[in-house]
């Protein structure tokens, strides 16, 4: 049976007529004869306006017992208000409470702790930042699919339980049957090459998991990422598809999104200046700047989040650092024939201290290289037979790289930590709710 609702976005449509909708309480403001409610639905806000003297005795009873975040049915004529939130208001003819909310609702229009949130993160979805964030966070999605389907690329989902390690970082292990520890993806990458190698121009988009002990504000131990994975690209082709990629998501963003970027004081001055080609580096150069600027970082080691700000604090727009040391990096990155203690590589940092969001690489096709790398690195060879493979049986250029979505919905969205990207996010302290 219908509920014969209306949507508080198509209110417009209703203009002068009676309808119903059905809609959470979040604001009440009484003057003795006249009182109101501010309503939303999830989709859109309205203000629901009582008249003492038009309603009859048993609907201006219900009102005086409402509080934060019943849920009502109100049926009303709906008129034009440019003064109130979402632009109209009802006038309420009908009231009906469909679940009451006790006074205790945890969360007040006040200044609440984080942490007193994140365990009431069910609760805390319903406010407007948040709302704004998931309304970004699809609109990201959205664009990331137009991105690939208008270039041909074909998705593929990789599997999340796997035997073979992708990275370098912690490892969520279970039991599997009989075939022993199975781990939870912290990449589609390698599945990703094999698709390549079938179908040429594909991504991956999908969870990711990665048991990090880091309490950072850019890590999650579950998070999504989209992985590309192009036959017959190198590095640079990996590269100018990135930034193509980047620059895309935040147009679309930027033309689609306006409410929510304001609802969440995005700066968009920022957003509106990312276009390619970013800035390119060397990892070497890179090292040389840190080192002058004072960093005591060394050749050879990976570039922690300090050294990353110090690096950014004179761009606006993202950089690529290129060309890490081979120690730093996976097995897979193909050595650099320009300099072999280096590989084939760039990782994309966002401006604004938003730090890493890209990591990719051209792969090692070297068949012997790539074996000697897997050897070097200590991992069981008999889990990756089939990787190899790929070398084997047509070895061919291939390029890819991983976009972490969180991360880039918080630089996107202006977040102060990547948590609030994620519905229910999963970090080290936090498996609930
Ligand atoms: O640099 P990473 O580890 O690269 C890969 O996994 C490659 N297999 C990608 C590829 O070439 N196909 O991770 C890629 C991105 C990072 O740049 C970051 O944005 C995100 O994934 N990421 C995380 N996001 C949230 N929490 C974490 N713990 C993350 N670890 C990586
Ligand atoms: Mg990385």
């Amino acid at each position: 049976m219908s509920l014969q609702n209306t949507r508080l976005t198509a209110l417009g449509q209703h203009v002068g007529t009676s309808t119903t909708i059905h809609a959470w309480v979040t604001h009440l403001r009484s003057s003795g004869k006249v009182a109101f409610a501010v309503l939303r639905d999830g989709g859109g806000v309205c203000q629901a306006v009582f008249v003492k003297s038009q309603v009859s005795v048993e609907v201006w009873e219900r009102y005086q017992k409402l509080t934060l975040e019943t849920a009502v049915a109100i049926t009303g004529e709906v008129r034009a208000e440019p003064r109130a939130p979402g632009g109209f208001e009802i006038g309420v003819s009908d009231l009906a409470v469909v679940g009451e909310s006790p006074v205790d609702y945890p969360i007040q229009p006040k200044e609440h702790g984080v942490d007193f949130l994140l365990d009431r993160r069910h609760l805390w979805l319903r406010s407007p930042k948040q709302r704004a964030i998931f309304v970004v966070r699809n609109e990201i999605e959205q664009s990331i699919h137009d991105f690939f389907y208008q270039r041909g690329f074909l998705r593929c989902d990789t599997p999340i339980l796997t035997a073979a390690i992708g990275e370098r970082s912690g490892l969520f292990e279970t039991q599997y049957f009989e075939e022993g520890v199975a781990y939870l993806a912290q990449t589609g990458q390698l599945y990703g090459e094999a698709a390549a190698a079938a179908f040429g121009l594909i991504y991956t988009f999908g969870p990711t998991f990665r048991a990090e002990k880091s309490k950072t504000r850019r890590h999650l131990t579950e998070f999504w990422m989209i992985e590309p994975e192009m036959a017959w690209y190198d590095q640079d082709d990996n590269m100018a598809l990135q930034e193509e990629f980047i620059s895309f998501l935040v147009q679309r963003v930027l033309e689609r999104c306006g409410e929510a970027l304001t609802v969440l004081e995005r700066d968009t001055a920022k957003l509106s200046a990312i276009k390619a080609p970013f800035t390119r580096v060397s990892y070497t150069d890179a090292v040389d700047v840190l080192q002058k600027k004072g960093s005591a970082i060394e050749w050879g080691q990976d570039l922690g989040a300090e050294d990353e700000a110090l690096l950014m604090a004179d761009h606006h727009g993202p950089v690529f650092v290129m060309n890490y040391p081979k120690e730093a990096k996976a097995f897979y990155m193909k050595e650099n024939p320009a300099d072999p203690r280096t590989v084939l590589c760039s990782d994309c940092l966002a401006p604004e201290g938003y730090g890493e969001i890209i990591g990719g690489s051209q792969r090692e096709d070297d068949l012997d290289r790539l074996v000697a790398r897997i050897k070097h690195e200590g991992l069981p060879m008999e889990s990756y037979d089939w990787y190899i493979e790929l070398r084997k049986y047509g070895t061919f250029t291939h390029s890819g790289f991983g976009l972490g979505l969180e991360r880039t919905v918080a630089w996107i969205c202006g977040l102060q930590h990547i948590r609030e990207a994620s519905l229910f996010p999963r970090m080290m302290y936090r498996l609930k709710p």
